[in-house]
């Protein structure tokens, strides 16, 4: 199966790849695994008093899609307020990035993480 020109891009130069310190307040972490393939992807966001996302990174265990779905969403959720994160979906990244039916679920596993990190954030808010 091709890749589109946008998944290689990605996957090639993948965009802030790495890691902040999870103990770090204003950093929330989402770990999702892909029941499909058994992939993992570690989204994580430093989030200022604000509620903005100031920076975001990843590391993604999985396919080709799935590291493309997880460095697109670094670059789009920078600059959003969470609750504006939260409504990026599968869908868009997977019409951003010409996912086939069968990688769908790898951009899934992109949004899952989106919600993991802010569900995070927001259980740390209230510790
Ligand atoms: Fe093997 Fe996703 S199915 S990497
Ligand atoms: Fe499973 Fe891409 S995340 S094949």
């Amino acid at each position: 199966m091709a890749y589109s020109e946008k998944v290689i891009d990605h996957y090639e130069n993948p965009r802030n790849v790495g890691a902040f310190d999870k103990n770090d307040p204003t950093v929330a972490t989402g770990m999702v695994g892909a029941p499909a393939c058994g992939d993992v992807m570690r989204l994580q966001l430093k989030i200022n008093d604000d509620g903005v996302i100031e920076d975001a990174k990843f590391k993604t265990y999985g396919c080709g899609s799935a590291i493309a779905s997880s460095s697109l969403v670094t670059e789009w959720v920078k600059g959003k307020s969470i609750d504006e994160a939260t409504t990026i979906t599968n869908t868009d990244i997977a019409q951003e990035l010409a996912l086939p039916p069968v990688k769908i679920h790898c951009s899934i596993l992109a949004e899952d993480a989106i919600k993991a990190a802010v569900n995070d954030y927001k259980s740390k808010q209230n510790s």
